[in-house]
């Protein structure tokens, strides 16, 4: 496994797992697919206060525990949802200062952790009083019940604002060979964090079944006919689409968090993870020059 630094020393490895769609209901299948990333070396395991309403944390937090005296373990997560974990509703986007300090005691007790590795604003609106936030986030590091702070984004304004006037450590942002909005983000001193590389599927074996059922009206920058068109491209090329999503991230210089709803997905993208590394330097950036460089179009100023 390779691993990638933080501008505060923290090593993320470049395969980590998103835990959104865990199956908490399966505690079993659960623990298996925590156990198997661990062994395979994924140190980093990114959740959210709002996943599931707490439960996301609550599951995560107490299974990884027991597995620290063997593994170096590090979890990220999420605030900015204010939400009510009885009725299980959002009640709305909430950035200020005293709720991030309120919310950081709650997920702290629900992953069962003194400190948090990697704390991350969960969106952000220009409009919300970012100096607040920032502040909010500098005074938790500075207690040490943070470790390190960044923002899930894919909003160009909120970015750049943040890059100049925090330290943030990482962005988390939406990112693939088919999604390359993301690209526009990259920074030296930041480390990306790029979620949705497999396309919640669609750059899989699944590919067909998965674009009738989760891609029918398209998705950013792509009708539903241009997805196919593109699938077909991608799949002429000598390699896997999970190998080609893969190494497109690699090549990247990206943190891939692999989200998973099994233990068997994460055995096969693990097993495609590691022949990605059978696609050069060059034969990547032939299959990228075959796919245009995509921006969004709002939220730019
Ligand atoms: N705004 C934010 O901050 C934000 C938003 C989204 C995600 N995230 C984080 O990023 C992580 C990854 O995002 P994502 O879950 O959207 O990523 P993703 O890779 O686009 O989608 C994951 C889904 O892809 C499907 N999949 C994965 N491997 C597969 C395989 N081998 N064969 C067939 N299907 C497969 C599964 O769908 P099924 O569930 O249908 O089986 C899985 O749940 C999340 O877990 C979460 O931690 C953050």
């Amino acid at each position: 496994m390779k691993y990638i630094i933080t501008k505060d020393n923290q090593s993320i490895s470049r395969f980590s797992l998103g835990c959104m769609n865990l199956p908490l209901g399966n505690i079993k299948e659960t623990n298996d697919i925590l156990r198997l990333a661990l062994e395979f070396g994924v140190n980093y395991f990114d959740t959210a206060d709002l996943y599931q309403y707490g439960k996301n944390e609550a599951t995560v937090g107490p299974l990884l525990h027991d597995y620290k005296k063997h593994f170096d373990i590090k979890i990220g997560t999420k605030v900015g949802n204010e939400f009510d974990s009885a009725l299980r509703e959002k009640i709305r986007w909430n950035p200020s200062g005293d709720y991030i300090k309120q919310a950081v005691i709650d997920s702290k007790l629900r992953l069962g952790n003194p400190f948090i590795d990697l704390y991350q604003l969960h969106g952000g609106t220009i409009e919300d009083n970012m100096d607040e936030t920032i502040a909010a986030f500098e005074e938790l590091k500075r207690k040490k019940l943070i470790k390190s702070y960044g923002i899930s984004s894919i909003r160009k304004n909120v970015i750049d604002y943040y890059k100049s006037n925090s330290n943030i450590a990482t962005l988390m942002t939406d990112m693939s060979i088919l999604k390359t909005q993301g690209e526009e983000f990259l920074d030296d001193e930041i480390v990306t964090l790029a979620r949705g590389g497999l396309m919640q599927g669609l750059l899989t074996k699944n590919h067909e079944e998965v674009l009738v059922k989760k891609f029918k009206k398209g998705t950013n920058g792509y009708t539903y006919d241009k997805l196919k068109q593109m699938l077909m491209m991608l799949t002429d090329y000598n390699h896997s689409l999970e190998a080609i999503a893969f190494r497109y991230l690699d090549y990247m210089n990206v943190v891939t968090l692999n989200g998973v709803s099994s233990a068997k997905q994460l055995e096969q993208n693990i097993m495609h993870y590691l022949d990605s590394a059978s696609i050069s330097d060059d034969e990547i950036k032939e299959i990228r020059s075959n796919i245009k460089t995509l921006y969004y179009e709002e939220h730019r100023v």
